[in-house]
């Protein structure tokens, strides 16, 4: 269409029908939509001001101001006598390619949404807002509300065994940026390669390599992160050691006291990211609790309350703290201060303890009965689904037998749309085969008979039973 003039009926054609915003929104969103998704390219002509009004049948001081305006913002060039045309370089105004979503993929170890508690957390938003005064509206303290960095303090010290005080706590959008705000950190410090779990959560694998961190695998196996494979050339180590992710254990206590010799001049991060959901005793403590000079603590509300928050604290030891607390500044300038006051509300009122006591009650209830049908719909030669019994957090790994199997089942839960993860993709190299499920929303039993047969496929014998 170069170079050619566009009659005022195709122009008519291309807009489609009249908005309610009346002519001058309608042609120019219509003209600057077409432009940037290529209908109209570059060069072509547009009639006349005269010739549209007339055409349309509409007045011609708004379709002038549309195409002034058109003008002004780059999209057409307007020459004397000549008319406006399509600008030549309003192409690259054009995104290279439209994504339909910018969805990441269902992560196993989400909370049910059906569970989240919406008129407590709408009272703590009303009533925590309410506290907040005009000083609070600025650009504040980077560390977060003093009221939410003292709730914080306190819930980690009474649940976790933290040994914390409010101007340590640093709050911020979750455990994610936590590990990304270390990782710039000790890459200004020059601090070596960070050490991960091998397997371990893809997620933190991928946006610490997406920052362009150097980052090493340590095999894990079911006492947790191996000290012996540890690199002595790395500054950092990266573990969940009350709940192994994938896997599901504990850190082992002679690992726990070997890893903080090993982090003497180093430091362990501890992704606490689940530890308030266990269903057969109370949490394990933090290990931070016994060496706050050598472990960062994070953790976040992602799993008793919900990810898309996007709320969490960072505990530095001292000699990390203002690096960490400007990383935060540099990021973001500070979380929103509507957030944290609903949060410290959420938590001074006793609310946040009773979602725990709640979900504990449910969860610990909904694995136990994942497990259960595990067990009897799948043959137990093939795999355990809960190899160390130690009941926690909202994920389950189930190893199956081969690649087959884990490419079955995960196709399986894809077409139901039921979040599962590849237990190979938890590994740096090759890994073994399974399926990470999550707990938290329950699971039917004819649905965990379909995935059984979908696994094994379905003549093998080894399905037994199927309803
Ligand atoms: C092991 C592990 N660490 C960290 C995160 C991220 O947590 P957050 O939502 O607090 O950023 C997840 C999310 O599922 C996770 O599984």
């Amino acid at each position: 269409m170069a170079d050619a003039t566009i009659a005022p009926e195709d122009l008519r054609l291309l807009l489609g029908p009249r908005t309610r915003r009346g002519i001058r929104a309608w042609l120019h969103d219509g003209i600057a939509a077409a432009v940037r998704d290529g209908r109209l390219s570059a060069g072509v002509r547009l009639p006349s001001s005269r010739a549209v009004a007339a055409g349309f049948g509409v007045a011609r001081g708004p379709v002038s101001e549309a195409l002034e305006l058109l003008t002004a913002e780059g999209y057409l060039i307007t020459r004397e006598r000549s008319g406006s045309s399509v600008a030549p370089s309003a192409a690259s105004v054009r995104p290279a390619r439209r994504e339909a979503t910018v969805r990441p993929p269902p992560s196993p170890g989400t909370p049910d949404p059906a569970l989240f508690p919406w008129s407590s957390w709408l009272r703590a938003m009303r009533s925590g807002s309410a506290r907040l005064g005009p000083d609070d509206l600025g650009y504040g303290d980077p560390r977060g509300l003093p009221a939410l960095r003292e709730r914080v303090a306190e819930l980690l010290r009474l649940t976790r065994g933290a040994v914390v005080e409010p101007d340590q706590v640093v709050i911020i959008s979750g455990v994610a940026q936590g590990l990304t705000l270390l990782a710039t950190v000790l890459r200004a410090r020059g601090a070596g390669p960070i050490a991960v779990e091998d397997p371990g959560s893809p997620g933190a694998r991928d946006s610490l390599c997406g920052i362009g961190a150097t980052v090493v695998g340590v095999p894990t196996d079911e006492l947790g992160i191996d000290i012996d494979r540890l690199a002595d050339e790395a500054g950092a180590v990266i573990v969940t050691p009350a709940h192994q992710y994938p896997l599901g254990v504990p850190l082992d206590p002679d690992r726990r006291r070997r890893l903080l010799d090993w982090a003497a001049g180093r430091l362990v991060i501890e992704d606490d990211y689940d530890a308030d959901l266990r269903y057969d005793g109370r949490p394990i403590g933090v290990l931070q609790a016994m060496a706050p000079d050598r472990v960062v603590l994070l953790g976040s509300v992602s799993k008793v309350l919900a990810p898309g928050m996007r709320l969490g604290w960072l505990i530095p030891p001292p000699h990390l703290h203002a690096e960490l607390v400007a990383a935060k500044r540099n990021a973001d300038l500070g979380t929103s201060v509507f957030d944290q006051a609903a949060l410290a509300e959420f938590l001074g009122s006793g609310e946040y303890q009773r979602q725990v006591k709640r979900l504990r009650q449910v969860y610990g209830e909904r694995r136990a009965s994942l497990v259960a049908q595990l067990r009897e719909r799948l043959a137990p030669d093939s795999f355990d689904p809960d190899p160390g019994g130690y009941q926690a957090g909202l994920h389950l790994l189930v190893p199956l037998p081969d690649a087959t199997a884990e490419e079955r089942a995960l196709a399986f839960l894809a077409d139901r749309g039921i979040a599962a993860q590849g237990y190979r993709s938890c590994f740096f190299g090759t890994g073994d085969p399974g399926i990470i499920l999550g707990i938290a929303r329950p699971i039917a039993p004819t649905l965990v008979s379909a995935l059984a047969a979908a696994v094994h496929g379905p003549t093998n014998p080894r399905v037994v039973r199927t309803e």
